[in-house]
């Protein structure tokens, strides 16, 4: 029987330590928030967005929340950036992505302080993590790190095979893996006799962002799969990017969809917004 990884328990067990943290923080006088931004109403983005206020509430967290109109300019969002890089009360800055197609995502990332970065996405984040200094680590890989390694599950000298290279997911995900002393290959589009790859993963992520695409002959027997994707299918259920019912009886661990990773994501913001707060203590 396959150890199903139960991301909903462990980003819950995080929570719970958070908000400890969080109270503790708040004894000695220091209150934590995080600023959420969302530009026009995206209704993917607006069920995130009101995840990851829930998550505040919970912990203890203040959310600021900053609902902006379709029509907001690239200045007006830069100007209110600014104005919350310079105040001292907001611990973490978070722009929900896509922002409006005439917005530059790459020029609003660099505009948060990485001080207050807490998605982990601006350049000297990326920079800090991949040189193994100090800075917000990006959430989903983080999160799969922990789910790993409190699920018991060993990385140094294991083949982890990740499949996607998004700056926000497989490439810092290669890099974390990196960290703990994986041997770590990346696969991407044009990457050829994928199946090859892959059935040499020990540890496999699928990040690829295409439903179902792992099937059992990409993976090995006795393997450890960790599915990033999430998609909605025709009869309204969810599912990512491995063929779970197919895999599942091959290997010795695997996350579901939903279920799996995506908990851990909100549960790692929350972390590095408690983090941010404990910096300046
Ligand atoms: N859009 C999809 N995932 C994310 C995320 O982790 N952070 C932000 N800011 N936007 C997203």
């Amino acid at each position: 029987m396959a150890q199903i990884i139960d991301g909903k328990a462990i980003a819950a067990q995080i929570k719970d330590e958070l908000k400890e943290k969080t109270a503790k923080l708040k004894e000695k006088g220091v209150a934590i928030a995080l600023a959420v931004i969302q530009v026009g109403n995206d209704p993917a983005s607006s069920v995130y967005v009101r995840n990851k206020k829930n998550a505040c509430a919970y912990i203890g967290i203040q959310s600021l929340s900053y609902e902006l109109p379709e029509e907001t300019s690239q200045e007006e969002l830069l100007a209110l950036i600014q104005k919350l890089n310079a105040d001292s009360q907001v611990n973490g800055i978070l722009v929900q992505l896509p922002v409006p197609k005439h917005i530059d995502e790459d020029v609003i990332i660099r505009a948060i302080s990485p001080e207050k970065d807490v998605d982990g996405f601006h350049p000297a984040s990326v920079g800090a993590m991949s040189i193994g200094q100090k800075g917000f680590l990006s959430c989903t890989p983080a999160g799969v790190i922990q789910l790993l390694k409190r699920s018991g599950i060993e990385i140094e000298g294991k083949e982890c095979v990740v499949l996607g290279r998004s700056n926000i997911v497989g490439k810092p995900m290669a890099m974390l893996l990196l960290r703990e002393n994986g041997t770590v290959t990346i696969t991407h589009s044009r990457t050829r006799n994928l199946k090859e790859v892959t059935k040499r993963a020990d540890i496999l992520v699928a990040a690829l962002g295409k439903p179902k695409f792992i099937t059992e002959d990409y993976v090995k027997e006795g393997a450890v799969v960790i599915d990033v994707g999430i998609h909605r299918q025709e009869d309204g259920k969810l599912c990512g990017d491995v063929d779970f019912e197919q895999v599942v009886d091959k290997v010795h661990a695997i996350t579901p969809v939903p279920g799996g990773v995506g908990p851990m994501t909100i549960a790692m913001l929350m972390n590095n917004c408690v983090e941010s707060a404990q910096r300046t203590v």
